[in-house]
Parts: structure tokens; C-alpha cells; sequence
């Protein structure tokens, strides 16, 4: 039996025809946008955990005002930045030898010549070279030309960027991006789904399922990814329909991956517990509460953070077993162990201590 339809809404860097549930933040940006290009070159910075429609809603926006989309992640350099973006509006200029401020005053007046006024950073935690963000909301006076800056980022900006950055955003707009419900994850699965699979090969009760997990954490690709994966699951096996049971088997695998927006979201305790819970797992694949707990006692000496209790500590591990940040299960002698869903120890705990370090600078301040 035939599942999927078209599997190509199901890939990630598909856009769909439409976004439901963000009606509103794409006015807001829209507003933001040409309100501010009317007295001078405005920010916006889109801010929310990863899945819920940052970068999907920008691109929207993009289908309606010409603008220049560059991924901070794949382009983590002032120099890649500026390359791309340029390449983007004119793929044969010639860049070579060219200092920065040299390729700055190109990008401006490409700008200037195709009249684009928007220029998107995603994935801004991931730029390098944060000073880039400092030169473009400057690049009117050094180059004649401004553009509308909109930078995408999973937790506020203020925590990645430096203060006299921070300083020249002070007049940006925030959007923020919840994390979305039950219900819209609901819309959002029905459209998906109708593009996707064959009628008949899907019902709501299959949806539902799918929304109230990725409702813990709001993440719409999480649902979609689910989706995709059940869909594949009851093809292969040759079934007529995508059951709840093919919904649950890959629910099992697929786990929630820890990403640097829910981080953001965690306090200075239960990074650090996390921290101490990657160190270990640097050696092994899972650890001990005793051992979490001695970790964790060690980088509160090393960073200078109040301990917590060892009770407190053990709640506050079983709270992030709850929320689905991190793995628990008992071995053969029912003793608990823990485990991290990260793809490496160690890009997460270099992603903890930049979220920790931060926040320290910013009580500083
Ligand atoms: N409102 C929406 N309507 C339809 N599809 C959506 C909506 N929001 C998100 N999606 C879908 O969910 C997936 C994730 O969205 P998107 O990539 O925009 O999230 P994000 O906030 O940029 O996440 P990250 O921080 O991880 O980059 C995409 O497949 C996107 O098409
Ligand atoms: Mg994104």
C-alpha cells in the first residue's frame, strides 16, 4: 500500500505554502520592517527554541520584500558572511583581495543598485566575528548605504553577542516565537500531512498523537519529523494507513534531542549539572548520580557557583528526565543511570559554558 504522496514536505529546508499561528509575528515583522525604513535602517531579531517557525516565518517575509538570507551556522565568519551575501545578489563579482571594509563597501552598493533592503543573519549565536552585526548597523555612515537587519537566534541575542554590540542594537524589535501548542502543532501536522500522504492514509487520532508529544517542547519539526517517520515505518511495512502504534515505535527512537535553544532555556544549576553529566559521558556513554553529583561539585569550585544540595541535585536531574533533556534507565541490578541526547559531549558542553559564561558578564555588567 502507497503512504506518501510527495516527500518532499518533508524535507527540511522545505517552506510551505503557508505558516499557520504566525499571522500575527509575520505582521509584526512586516511593521517593524518598512515602519523603520521610513526614518532610518531598523532591527529585528526573531527570537525562539529551535522548531517554532523562526526561520520558515523569516523566508515568508522574504517572498513578499526582496532581502539577503545567510546562515550564520554554515558561514560562521565575518568574511563568509559578507561573501555570501554578496554572492547571493551577484554570483560573478570578483572578491579576491579584498579587505573587509573593501567587501563591506561592495555589499552596500549591490544593495544600493538592486534596491534590496533586507539583509536576514541566521543562526546568529553560531557568527564568529560579532562585530560584524556592530559594522552593518554602521555601514551607513562608513558606506553610504544601510540595510534592515534581522537576526534569528534561538535564545536573546544579549547572551551571545558583546555589550557595545548589544549597545548598537539597542533599538531593535523583539519577536518572539513561543513554542506552540497542542493545537496548532495539530494545524500545522493536518497541512503538512495533506501535502504529503495520500488521503485515507491518515486520521486526526494519528495527528493527535504525534501533537501531544512534540508539545512538550512546541518543536513543529520535531512533529514533522515524526510524521515523516511513521509515514516511512507503515509504508514499508505495507500497511494501508499510519496507525498510533508506528507513532509510538518511532517516538521511542527518535528521543528529544538536546539543542542549544533549549539550553538557553535551562538555569545556571542545571546547565551545570548537565555539564557535569557530559564530562563523564566524555569516557562512557552514560553516568551515575554519584558520579553527576562529584562532576558537578568540582566545575561549581572551577566556575565559583553557589552547590546545591545533594537532594536538589538529584531533583533537579529527574526534573530534566521529565522534561525529556536527558535519558534514564535502570540497569540489571536496577540500579539508575543517565545519558545525554547529543550528538557529541563535546559541542554541548561548549555550548553550556558560552551560555554560562554570558550570563556571568551580563550580571557583571
Ligand atoms: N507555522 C508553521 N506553519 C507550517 N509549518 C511550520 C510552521 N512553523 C514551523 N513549521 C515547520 O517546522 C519546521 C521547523 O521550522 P523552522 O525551521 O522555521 O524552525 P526554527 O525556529 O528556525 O528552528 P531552529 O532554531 O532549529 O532553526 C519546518 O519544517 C517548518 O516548515
Ligand atoms: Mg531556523
Amino acid at each position: 500500500m502507497r503512504i506518501i504522496k510527495n516527500p518532499e514536505p518533508f524535507a527540511s529546508s522545505y517552506l510551505p505554502p503557508r505558516v499557520v499561528h504566525r499571522e500575527r509575528e509575520l505582521e509584526e515583522l512586516r511593521d517593524a520592517i518598512s515602519e523603520g525604513l521610513k526614518i532610518g535602517w531598523p532591527g529585528v531579531t526573531v527570537v525562539g527554541r529551535s522548531g517554532t517557525g523562526k526561520t520558515t516565518l523569516v523566508k515568508m517575509y522574504l517572498r513578499e520584500v526582496p532581502g539577503i538570507y545567510v546562515s550564520c551556522l554554515f558561514n560562521p565568519r565575518e568574511g563568509e558572511v559578507l561573501k555570501t551575501a554578496i554572492r547571493r545578489v551577484d554570483a560573478h563579482i570578483s572578491l579576491r583581495g579584498l579587505s573587509r571594509e573593501k567587501m563591506l563597501s561592495v555589499f552596500a552598493g549591490l544593495l544600493e543598485r538592486y534596491d534590496i533592503n533586507v539583509l536576514v543573519l541566521d543562526e546568529v549565536q553560531g557568527l564568529r566575528d560579532k562585530d560584524l552585526i556592530y559594522r552593518l548597523t554602521r555601514m551607513e555612515e562608513h558606506c553610504g548605504r544601510g540595510v534592515a537587519l534581522v537576526l534569528i537566534s534561538p535564545y536573546p541575542v544579549y547572551l551571545s553577542l558583546p555589550s557595545h554590540v548589544v549597545a548598537a542594537l539597542g533599538r531593535f524589535t523583539e519577536i518572539r516565537m513561543r513554542p506552540y501548542t497542542r493545537e496548532q502543532l495539530m494545524d500545522i501536522l493536518r497541512d503538512r500531512a495533506s501535502e504529503a500522504l495520500y488521503a485515507g492514509a491518515w486520521d486526526d487520532e494519528v495527528m493527535e498523537e504525534i501533537a501531544r508529544v512534540a508539545a512538550e517542547t512546541g518543536d513543529a519539526r520535531l512533529a514533522i519529523e515524526i510524521l515523516a517517520k511513521a509515514a516511512s515505518l507503515a509504508e514499508r511495512e505495507g500497511e494501508a494507513r499510519i496507525t498510533r502504534e508506528h507513532v509510538m515505535r518511532v517516538v521511542a527512537k527518535v528521543g528529544a534531542a538536546v539543542s542549544a535553544s533549549m539550553l538557553a532555556g535551562l538555569e545556571d544549576d542545571e546547565l551545570i549539572i548537565l555539564l557535569a553529566l557530559l564530562r563523564i559521558m566524555r569516557r562512557k556513554s552514560e553516568a551515575r548520580f554519584v558520579e553527576i553529583l562529584d562532576v558537578y561539585n568540582v566545575v561549581c569550585e572551577e566556575i565559583g557557583h553557589r552547590k546545591s544540595a545533594r537532594s536538589t541535585v538529584h531533583r533537579k536531574l529527574d526534573d530534566m528526565v521529565r522534561k525529556g533533556l536527558l535519558g534514564a534507565e535502570r540497569d540489571a541490578s536496577g540500579g539508575r543511570f543517565y545519558y545525554a541526547h547529543l550528538a557529541t559531549p563535546e559541542e554541548g558542553e561548549e555550548v553550556i559554558l558560552a551560555i554560562l559564561s554570558s550570563r556571568v558578564k551580563e550580571r557583571y555588567k
